[in-house]
């Protein structure tokens, strides 16, 4: 039995994410976590919500409520929806949570001390009515290049041409729109992630069998232009973890923040203390996933993420626990993804395209979703979700191959035979090849879902499901009863067990199918299958059975144009 330690992106809680979303990071981690803990392994899950940063700022603000009930009040939205999609994580924690502040500051901490922090005086836009000084994005005024009047400090919306604050014409501050502003110089902390290049360098060449994707960005960011740069770590933000170094203050450094993308990580570690702390656990608990020096060394650690977020987990995250000089864990293998585009375009938060995640639950349940997201998952390019394809994915592959085996089978053997499983007849040849055809698929299926190859596993399963059709055909129970029961009786009673071996293996794809199949068969989840010829058998003659409700259903082409029109738009 192996550890495993599986962490997922943690999403912004700025806004319901959408479907690209959950296929880029944490749905594949739930399938990852699922199989493993069903291989026997123990496993911990960990996901979270990113609080911090000005988009938590702003969306509050839109919101018309103070930031800290706003990110509480998001926080159980998205850990509702998420229970919606069966995402089994062990822990959904927080960002802003007191575990999380204790450890960025003892990072932060540990960095100064090794020599890794470097404090850099920075000229900045002070707002004198407000208070603070104003985030590039905090400062509006008229664009330099076409006269737009609502230009961000950052960027014009408008042109989309890069600015600076001080290109401007007519600044104000975004919050009051006061123009008394001025520029002062301000502190602000760095982490020297030059000084640990090599270290990082060579610990990214010996994990020879990461992803290309993975390997190819981090590289880039590592040898690009002038190679990879040292980091801003702090902002002049009210809202966020106060800098600080261990549990002493930072002189000079009153009144700032650390900037979201150096605690968002650290959140992994802390969700995990979270964990302990909810089950009133000892430190210990959660100091074995994480420290090498007390029990993490057994740990297999891997991440799920987007492609966006590769820079961040193959080098900002791996120099902080670098730089600490402590024995922290290390990420040992980073799936990263590839987009989903929707229906011709970008799925997209900000201007609300696409489908979200509890819009999608309004309309189906979770295992229609999870099926055509896994089965379609973007890893080796970028993929597109339209509803055509959904519809024809979830008719085939659901409702036609793997519902109609199940009501087929239980409906038959229910007419025939009874209530419990029929007894009688043996095995013949195609019933001994029907083992073998399927010890060599899970073998293969279970050697892709090791390596986390998500859409190969999941044709893999289909085929599994697709040979236990084929059988059925070609067996004919509904014709051989009528000249020799018995002969019936056996391939039925492989078809019913067949039921509970497709639960167990689906399970990781469509939990809730799985659990009905299995209540339907009156046995619990048990341990993977691995001994087909005897799996094939366990349920014997006289054990009791029912009929379950129709496992998934079609979806009809006036339904598919209905969400077709209905989710054109942009949410708003
Ligand atoms: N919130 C980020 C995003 O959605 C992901 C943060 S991952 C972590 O892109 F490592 F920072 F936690
Ligand atoms: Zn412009």
């Amino acid at each position: 039995m192996a550890r495993i330690l599986i962490t997922s992106a943690i999403p912004y809680i700025n806004g319901i994410k959408h479907l690209g979303n959950l296929v880029g990071s944490q749905l594949p981690a739930d399938l990852y976590a699922r199989y493993m803990r069903a291989r026997g392994h123990e496993v911990m899950f960990v996901c979270a919500t990113d609080e911090h940063g000005t988009p938590a700022e702003l969306a509050a603000a839109k919101a018309g409520k103070p930031v800290a009930r706003y990110c509480a009040e998001m926080h159980d939205v998205q850990a509702e929806i998420a229970r919606g999609f069966r995402l089994s994580f062990d822990h959904f924690g927080r960002s802003s949570s007191a575990r999380n502040h204790a450890l960025t500051q003892h990072f932060a901490g540990r960095l100064a001390e090794n020599g890794y922090i470097a404090e850099v005086e920075e000229r900045q836009v002070f707002s004198i009515d407000d208070n603070r000084f104003l985030p590039d994005r905090y400062i509006e005024g008229t664009c330099p290049n076409c006269g737009y009047d609502k230009a961000r400090g950052d960027q014009c919306e408008n042109c989309t041409k890069q600015l600076d604050p001080t290109d401007l014409i007519n600044p104000r501050s975004a919050i009051s729109g006061s123009t008394n502003l001025e520029v002062r110089t301000t502190k602000h902390l760095y982490l020297r992630q030059r000084a640990l290049k090599d270290r990082i360098a060579a610990w990214i060449d010996s994990k020879t069998d990461w992803p290309v994707l993975t390997t190819s960005i981090a590289k880039k960011w590592l040898n690009d232009g002038e190679g990879l740069q040292d980091r801003g770590i702090t902002r002049d933000l009210h809202w966020g973890v106060p800098v600080k170094k261990g549990d002493q203050p930072w002189p000079g450094m009153e009144g700032k923040v650390f900037y979201v993308w150096f605690d968002a990580p650290i959140e992994y570690i802390a969700a995990t203390a979270e964990w302990a702390d909810a089950h009133g656990l000892p430190e210990a608990a959660w100091r074995r996933w994480w420290r090498l020096d007390e029990g993490a060394q057994d740990v297999t650690y891997v991440q799920f993420m987007g492609k966006d977020n590769v820079p961040f987990h193959t080098l900002s995250f791996p120099a902080t626990l670098m730089g600490s000089g402590e024995p922290w864990k290390l990420v040992d293998y980073i799936k990263s993804f590839n987009y989903l585009n929707y229906d011709g375009g970008q799925f997209s938060t900000s201007q609300g395209r696409g489908v979200f995640m509890d819009q999608a639950l309004s309309i189906l349940p979770a295992d229609y979703w999870r099926w055509w997201l896994l089965s379609h998952a973007p890893e080796t390019s970028d993929s597109e979700f339209t509803w055509e394809n959904f519809q024809a994915s979830v008719n085939k592959d659901l409702a036609d191959v793997l519902g109609n085996l199940v009501s087929r089978v239980t409906k038959f053997a229910r007419s025939k035979f009874g209530d419990t499983i029929p007894e009688g007849g043996t095995w013949g040849a195609r019933e001994e090849a029907l083992v073998a055809d399927l010890t060599a698929r899970l073998a293969s299926y279970q050697t892709l879902m090791d390596q986390m190859e998500v859409r190969k596993s999941a044709a893999e399963l289909r085929a599994i499901w697709v040979a236990g059709n084929e059988y059925l055909q070609a067996a004919a129970p509904w014709s051989v009863v009528k000249t020799d029961p018995a002969q019936a009786a056996a391939q039925i009673r492989l078809a019913l067990n067949l039921i509970r071996i497709y639960a167990l293996i689906s399970q990781p794809f469509i939990p809730d199918a799985a659990a009905t199949m299995l209540k339907a068969l009156n046995t619990p989840a048990t341990d993977w299958p691995t001994d087909l010829r005897a799996e094939l058998q366990a349920l014997p003659a006289g054990h009791p059975f029912e009929v379950p409700e129709n496992l998934f259903r079609k979806i009809t082409d006036e339904e598919r144009a209905d969400w077709q029109t209905r989710f054109a738009g942009l949410r708003k």
